[in-house]
C-alpha cells in the first residue's frame, strides 16, 4: 500500500486564483487540509465575462499569498510537502503561465517534485479525493470551457466517448446569461431565475437529440432562446425566469439524454457496479443533478457528484490529481511548457467544431 502522501496544489487556468494541501493516498477519499479560492468575479464583472489579460494580472498579484495562506492554514512549511502540482493546461495560457512559474519556483528552491496536471483530469479525479471512486467511471465533465463524455480507466487513461461540436456547457449558460441581462457568472444565476419560471411556457429544440453517437450541441439551443427573447416584448422579471426555465430545461434534457446513452454503452462493456461521476462547474447545478440521479437510478448507476466548491474551479483537485501522479512515480521536469489546448483523452479523434 502507498505511503499517505501531502501535496500542495495550485490552480490559475481561468479566474479563480487558487492553492490547497490535500493528504491521502489512492483511491481516496483524501483530506483536503486547506482550501483558499480567490475569485476574480468582480474585476471581470464590468466586462460580462472572463478577460485574459486581467485574469493573467490578478493572478500575479495574489498567488504568492493565497499559497502562502494555504500552507498557513495547512500548518505546514513547503519542506512538509511530498510534492507540488500545478495547472499546466488547458486554459487562458497568461494565467497558467502564472501558476506553473510559481510552481516551478518553489520546486526548485525546495527541491521538490513538480507534477505538472492537465485541469481537466483534475476535475475528473475529485470523485476519488472526496469518496474514493474506484476504476472504471463514466465521466460527465461539464464546465465552462467542456462539455464531454468520458470513460475514466485509470489516472492518465481516459477514452472520449463525446464532446460538443460548438458551445461548452457553461458557455451556453454563460451566454444565456448575458442575452436574459442576467450577469456575470451566468450558470448560478440562470439556474436562480430558472427556479422561478415555467419550463413549459417555451419549448425550445434539443439539439443533436436520438442521433447517433454520444456528441453534444448547444448553439442551436442559444439561438432559439435568443429568438424568443426577442419576440417576448420587455424582458421583464418573469419573462426572463420562463426563458431561463425552458433553456436549462432543454440543456438538462440534452445533457441527461446523452449521459442515459453512455450508461448504456458502459454498462455493456463493464462488469457491475457501475459509477457515474458528475464533474466541473455546472455540476454545481441542482436541477441538473436531480435529473441525472434520476437516470442513473434506471440504469443501476451509482452518482457521484462533488459538493459546489469542488466542481467549480479549486486547487485541492489539482493537489489530488499530483498526489495520485506521484504515488504512481511519475512527476515533471522544471522545462515543462504550458498550454492552452490539452485533450484529457490522448488518442482522440477530431471533431468538426470541437474547441478540445
Ligand atoms: O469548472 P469551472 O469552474 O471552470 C472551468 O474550468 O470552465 O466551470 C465554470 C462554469 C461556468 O460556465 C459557470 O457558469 C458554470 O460552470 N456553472 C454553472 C453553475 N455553477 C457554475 N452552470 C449551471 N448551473 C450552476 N449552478
Ligand atoms: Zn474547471
Amino acid at each position: 500500500m502507498t505511503k499517505v502522501l501531502t501535496v500542495l496544489g495550485i490552480e490559475t487556468s481561468c479566474d479563480e486564483t487558487a492553492a490547497a494541501v490535500v493528504r491521502g493516498r489512492p483511491p481516496g477519499p483524501g483530506d483536503i487540509v486547506s482550501n483558499i479560492v480567490a475569485s476574480q468575479i468582480a474585476e471581470h464583472r464590468p466586462y460580462g465575462g472572463v478577460v485574459p489579460e486581467i485574469a493573467a494580472r490578478a493572478h500575479v498579484e495574489i498567488l504568492d499569498v493565497i499559497v502562502a495562506q494555504a500552507l498557513e492554514e495547512a500548518r505546514i512549511a513547503l519542506a512538509g510537502v511530498d510534492a507540488i502540482a500545478v495547472t499546466a493546461g488547458p486554459g487562458l495560457i497568461g494565467g497558467v503561465a502564472v501558476g506553473l512559474s510559481l510552481a516551478k519556483g518553489l520546486a526548485l528552491a525546495s527541491g521538490k517534485p513538480l507534477i505538472a496536471l492537465n485541469h481537466l483530469e483534475g476535475h475528473a479525479l475529485t470523485a476519488r479525493l472526496t469518496h474514493g471512486v474506484a476504476f472504471p467511471f463514466l465521466l460527465l465533465l461539464v464546465s465552462g470551457g467542456h462539455c464531454q463524455l468520458l470513460i475514466a480507466e485509470g489516472v492518465g487513461r481516459f477514452t472520449r466517448l463525446g464532446t460538443t461540436i460548438d458551445d461548452a456547457a457553461g458557455e451556453a449558460f454563460d451566454k444565456t446569461a448575458k442575452l436574459l441581462g442576467l450577469g456575470f457568472p451566468g450558470g448560478p444565476a440562470v439556474e436562480c431565475a430558472a427556479a422561478r419560471g415555467n419550463p413549459r411556457r417555451h419549448r425550445f429544440p434539443r439539439p443533436l437529440a436520438g442521433s447517433e453517437g454520444f456528441d453534444f450541441s448547444f448553439s442551436g439551443l442559444k439561438t432559439a432562446v435568443r429568438r424568443a427573447a426577442e419576440t417576448s416584448g420587455d424582458l421583464t422579471a418573469g419573462v426572463v425566469a420562463d426563458l431561463a426555465a425552458g433553456f436549462q430545461a432543454a440543456a438538462i434534457d440534452v445533457l441527461v439524454g446523452r449521459s442515459s446513452k453512455a450508461m448504456q454503452f458502459f454498462a455493456e462493456k463493464y462488469p457491475a457496479p457501475h459509477f457515474l461521476v458528475v464533474a466541473g462547474g455546472v455540476a454545481a447545478n441542482k436541477a441538473l443533478n436531480i435529473s441525472l440521479a434520476n437516470a442513473a437510478n434506471i440504469a443501476g448507476f451509482e452518482m457521484f457528484v462533488p459538493s459546489p466548491q469542488l466542481c467549480t474551479d479549486n486547487a485541492a483537485m489539482i493537489a489530488w490529481a499530483g498526489l495520485e501522479y506521484f504515488s504512481l512515480g511519475r512527476t515533471d521536469c522544471l522545462d515543462i511548457a504550458p498550454r492552452a489546448r490539452w485533450p484529457l483523452d490522448a488518442s482522440r479523434r477530431d471533431v468538426a467544431g470541437a474547441k478540445a
